[in-house]
């Protein structure tokens, strides 16, 4: 069963997001759909209660969350809060932690909160160019999961989804080759093996992200390891997200 998210960042009026919505949960509920995969939108906090209303069809995202539990942040939004709403939570992005300076700690303290609320992170990892370009994407990689989910116990780390977005390929139209996006999911999945067993590594579903569109939605989830996608652009456009979604069909 694969993923395919949608992730809107800052797009789209509350209008805009309750007509996408109506259109989505409309195509998900044609007798013709079985794509058996799950679909889920990360739309604006702000617009999570009236998309809520389509939450039989549509899981919802949040595309962050507080580090803290409660009390004097002003602007922030608790797990607590979110939880009335969505089942996952994108923690790790590459412009939460570029823009907004998130680290490992930050990062393991939002890990900490989506778990105490039921909430189940999409952690994303991503090599920057100039990784890619020396060879050290792997180490990149690697880093990143062991300063974070990697540290976490068994059981929670096997109820993560991992998202791998090279972060020169996030909203370029640029993509890594097939092969350089099956080498790196299975490396990862390699990581999870040697840390909680080969069954419960292979449950773990590992995303691709960066750059999904239409013609490359396809072949990407063919590849062997990659068990669905995290979608940014593409997903602000229904037509654009329904075609991806039909795309995971055949590869289901
Ligand atoms: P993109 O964004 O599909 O627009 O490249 C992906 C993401 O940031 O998750």
């Amino acid at each position: 069963m694969k993923y395919i998210i949608g992730n809107w960042k800052m797009n789209k009026t509350a209008p805009e997001s309750i007509d996408f919505m109506r259109k989505l949960s409309s195509f998900l509920m044609e007798d013709t759909y079985d794509f058996n995969c799950h679909v889920v939108i990360a739309p604006p906090v702000i617009h999570l209660p009236h998309c809520f209303q389509f939450s039989k069809e549509i899981n919802l995202a949040a595309q962050n969350l507080a580090a803290e539990d409660f009390g004097a942040y002003t602007g922030e939004i608790s797990a607590a809060m979110l939880s009335e709403y969505v089942k996952y939570a994108i923690i790790g992005h590459s412009e939460r932690r570029q823009y907004f300076q998130e680290t490992a700690v930050i990062l393991n303290k939002k890990i900490t909160m989506a778990f105490k609320y039921n909430i189940r992170p999409v952690f994303c990892v991503g090599e920057k160019e100039q990784d890619r370009e020396l060879g050290n994407y792997f180490n990149v990689i690697e880093g990143q999961l062991n300063e974070t989910i990697m540290l976490l116990p068994d059981e929670h780390l096997s109820n993560c989804i991992i998202a791998y977005e090279p972060v020169w390929a996030i909203g370029t139209g640029k993509t890594p080759s097939l092969a350089q996006i099956e080498e790196m999911h299975a490396y990862i999945r390699k990581m999870l093996v040697l840390k909680i067993g080969k069954y419960n590594a292979s449950k773990m579903p590992i995303l691709y992200g960066g750059s999904c569109s239409v013609k490359n939605s396809s072949s990407i989830l063919h590849q062997n390891n990659v068990d669905g996608l995290l979608v940014g652009g593409a997903s602000l456009d229904f037509m654009h997200f329904k075609e991806i979604i039909e795309c995971s069909d055949t590869s289901c």
